[in-house]
């Protein structure tokens, strides 16, 4: 079916909308207590290994698939493999993307909620106590969390019905550079707290001997669920890059984007966790519990300074998680514009209202489904544990296993160069072909097959 597609109006565009799509909550609540946990600096030093040697491999595949073919997943894959079963690995994986929507837009929607409770000023000093148990009773309610779900998923929607120029384009345009003013303002708050200096050892300190396997293996599950991996959204977003683009610049650049973010975050959140002599955790516990505690209990010696930061803490996690949510939700669109010719709003709908009922059960996992258990999990458990766990590794896996061994090495050699446009990209072929051939698909299958036995 010939569609006329949108292709993003300048590397920057890309770049940013990719970004967007890779900076998530996944920054915030898991990257900084990683680091801390599995050594401060050392950690860091592998997790750029996992992130050069693994994540940017699948990264390029998908590129390579997305943009050879302008198509998304299953459109790609059907044509650049046609007759065989892997265009139903393009459909899996746009599965995948359609889970993890459903429970990440729960989370969306408590900092929906969290956003209007600090600006109506519900974090203050004298309710300090109760600010961290609010979560707890928050995301056992029915209502409430379903209402904020519906509310988050509904922005991610109205953004991605506007189209990839005048929706995701625009709005990745405008508020990465936003994001990244608000970490580092509250960062410098952070940093400014009696006591901060704890927090930033926590971070930097290396140790190395925290790093065993357990280590090594988060590493790597995080820079693939960082980067937005296995689950056809950098695909679907390379598929709109232009012909003469550099895709292994977008590929570093949107890398870097993430990494630089996900460090901000941790001077973010960290130094003032420590400031406020607390354990530090991962999770929605420090977003939702711990960090409202601290604006709350150091709101007695800076009662509007900290109710601002509270505002703009939240803010952040809202818009992050709204860019990564819309590149989901846009990998299914892509889906059943191409495949199934309907127009975008209808599929907008369409998959509005299936992640929405399914985030609806995961959202009611906390309360009444509470004793809905799949293979001892709740529901939202599994779905965020069978895609983080299983599905993002499989995905990546198949990715880089169609570039390396399926596709033909000149289509891979001229997508990765451009056609010869960039001799740069030509003299490191060798060694990023080498990559995406042997060495990520080993890893990555000796990680997938540990996740399954485990
Ligand atoms: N990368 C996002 C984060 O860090 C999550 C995400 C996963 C987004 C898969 C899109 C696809 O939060």
């Amino acid at each position: 079916m010939d569609h006329k597609r949108d292709i993003f109006s300048s590397r920057r565009a890309a770049i940013f909308a990719m970004a967007g799509s890779a900076i998530g909550l996944g920054n915030i609540w898991r990257f900084p207590y990683m680091v801390g946990e599995h050594g401060g600096a050392a950690f860091i030093l592998v997790y750029l290994f996992a992130t050069v040697f693994l994540s940017l491999p699948i990264f390029l595949s998908e590129s390579i698939i997305g943009r050879r073919t302008h198509l998304g997943p299953y459109g790609a894959m059907a044509k650049l493999a046609p007759g065989t079963p892997w265009k139903h690995v393009g459909l899996l994986t746009i599965c995948s993307a359609m889970i993890i929507i459903s429970f990440y837009s729960v989370v969306g929607g408590w900092s929906v909620d969290y956003l209007f409770k600090a600006i109506r000023l519900e974090f203050l000093p004298e309710r300090s106590e109760q600010v961290s148990s609010m979560f707890g009773s928050m995301i056992s309610n029915t209502w409430l969390p379903i209402l904020c779900h519906t509310a988050f998923l509904g922005l991610t929607a109205v953004i991605v019905v506007l189209g990839v120029r005048k929706g995701i384009e625009r709005f990745s345009k405008i508020s990465m550079p936003v994001l990244f003013v608000l970490i580092v303002a509250i960062m410098c708050y952070s940093l400014s707290l009696p006591g901060a200096g704890e927090g930033v050892a926590y971070l930097v300190k290396p140790d190395f001997s925290r790093l065993d396997a357990s280590a090594v293996a988060s590493a790597m599950g995080q820079s693939f669920f960082s980067l937005s991996l296995g689950v056809g959204t950098i695909l679907t977003y390379s598929s709109h890059i232009r012909k003469s683009e550099n895709l292994i610049t977008s590929g570093l650049g949107t890398s870097l984007f993430d990494l630089l973010f996900a460090i901000l975050a941790g001077f973010a959140v960290m130094p003032a966790v420590f400031a406020a002599g607390i354990e530090p955790g991962a999770g929605p516990g420090l977003i939702f519990e711990t960090l409202p505690y601290i604006f709350s209990s150091m709101g007695a010696q800076m009662p509007v300074l900290s109710s601002v930061i509270a505002i703009l803490f939240f803010l952040t996690i809202l818009i992050a998680a709204l860019t990564s949510s819309i590149s989901m939700l846009e990998t299914g669109v892509t889906y059943l514009v191409e495949e199934k010719g309907l127009r975008r709003r209808t599929a907008v709908i369409i998959l509005f209202g299936v992640t929405w009922a399914l985030g609806c059960l995961c959202s009611l996992s906390f309360g009444p489904l509470s004793g809905v258990k799949l293979f001892g999990k709740t529901i939202f458990e599994f779905c965020d544990s069978l895609t983080s766990d299983f599905l993002m590794t499989l995905g990546g896996l198949l990715f880089t296993l169609f570039v390396g061994w399926k596709m033909s090495r000149a289509d891979v050699r001229d997508e990765l160069t451009s056609g010869g446009l960039y001799p740069a990209n030509a003299k490191i072929f060798k060694f990023t072909y080498f990559l995406i051939r042997y060495v990520a698909p080993v890893v990555i299958g000796v990680v997938f097959v540990t996740n399954l036995l485990m």
